[in-house]
């Protein structure tokens, strides 16, 4: 298959694409949502959210690794806060929907708890409970899906993160970086050929295939966010691997065998080359192919997103690869309706 416009338009029926292709203007218009949020010192951070909601707390982890002066930043995928908080915590319930359970047990016991608490939806209860309780919430547009919502999710998170005091990325690099993202559509969009298009290639090299994907720690937010969409978008299993960490252990797990294994490597810092460039010996020894991604953004939330949204589109065009559409998800759903049941 050629992946073309028409392929993509075809498979994907709900038109999720539509979605991808807006991703600069979403983050465009996450930036204008208003809040009202004051300056405030905070000792913990805690993020709460799950799935395509959950994402950009592990991202915002990952750019806050190497940033002072901010406090240590927690994920929560699932019900409880963790035991230290208390009213120094700041708490960002994170639901597209408004209506996931996990994220609104951890939402409501943030408030029996005094935290300073920030709600970010699209509706829902989670709104609901806000405006009652008089919680600052910002409301994400509208998207097709929870993780097409990423760049309202993320850049509304940041932005947040900004008015409170806790500079994660500064205007000017989350401007950049919407100019990263126009720059990468314009080389991966739908109407891109193939023989050009490094996301269509993407997807054709783990076609049919397992993919392994190994990056960096500092990417390890965007890995695991590529692999939720390969599950979500293509409807696939997929397994993370993060260097240096994966030569310790992963690393044996390379020799022929009757598994169709499809590696790829997101390059990035200097000092793993070695590891890198053995990785991709003993993958090939072992009888397999593996892929490389890079990107040339040197200011890091601008390489994370040119990564990201390079590998989101790969995602997209495998799930039409495997005529899949890219944008129901009904195990999820079936899973979120017998839980309601109960
Ligand atoms: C992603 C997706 C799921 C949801 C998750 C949580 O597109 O559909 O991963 O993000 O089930 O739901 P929300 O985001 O509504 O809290």
């Amino acid at each position: 298959m050629r992946l073309t416009k028409d392929d993509v338009e075809r498979v994907d029926k709900e038109g999720l694409y539509r979605d991808y292709e807006a991703w600069p203007e979403l983050a465009e218009q996450a930036l204008k949502l208003k809040v009202d949020l004051k300056e405030r010192k905070v000792y913990n951070i805690v993020y709460c959210g799950m799935g395509g909601s959950g994402c950009a707390g592990d991202i915002i982890q990952d750019l806050a690794f190497s940033k002072p002066n901010i406090p240590p930043i927690y994920v929560v995928k699932g019900y409880n806060l963790p035991t230290f908080a208390d009213s120094s915590t700041l708490v960002l319930a994170v639901s597209y929907s408004g209506e996931t359970e996990e994220t609104l047990t951890a939402f409501k016991e943030a408030l029996k708890l005094n935290c300073t608490t920030v709600g970010l939806s699209s509706g829902g209860r989670l709104e609901k409970i806000c405006a009652e309780k008089n919680i600052p919430h910002v409301k994400l547009g509208k998207a097709l899906t929870p993780r097409s919502a990423l760049p309202y999710i993320l850049y509304s998170s940041l932005n947040i993160l900004n008015k409170i005091g806790y500079e994660l990325v500064s205007q000017e690099e989350l401007n950049g970086s919407i100019a990263v993202m126009q720059k990468v559509r314009k080389t991966t969009g739908i109407s891109n050929d193939l023989e050009t298009n490094e996301a269509k290639q993407i997807a054709e090299h783990l076609y049919n295939g397992y993919p392994i994907i190994y990056g960096a720690q500092h990417l390890k937010g965007v890995l695991i966010r590529f692999k939720n969409s390969l599950n979500e978008n293509a409807k696939i299993h997929a397994l993370v691997e993060v260097l240096p960490e994966a030569c310790h252990n992963s690393i044996e797990a390379w020799h022929p065998s009757n598994l169709d294994l499809r590696a790829l490597f997101v390059l990035g810092e200097r000092r793993l080359k070695k590891r890198f460039d053995t990785l991709m010996e003993l993958v090939e020894r072992s009888g397999f192919k593996y892929r490389t991604v890079y990107t040339e953004e040197t200011e890091l939330f601008s390489s994370l997103m040119s990564i990201l949204y390079l590998l989101e589109y790969a995602t997209l065009y495998l799930a039409v690869l495997r005529g899949v559409p890219p944008a129901p998800t009904p195990n999820i759903t079936l899973l979120k309706k017998r839980v309601e049941e109960n």
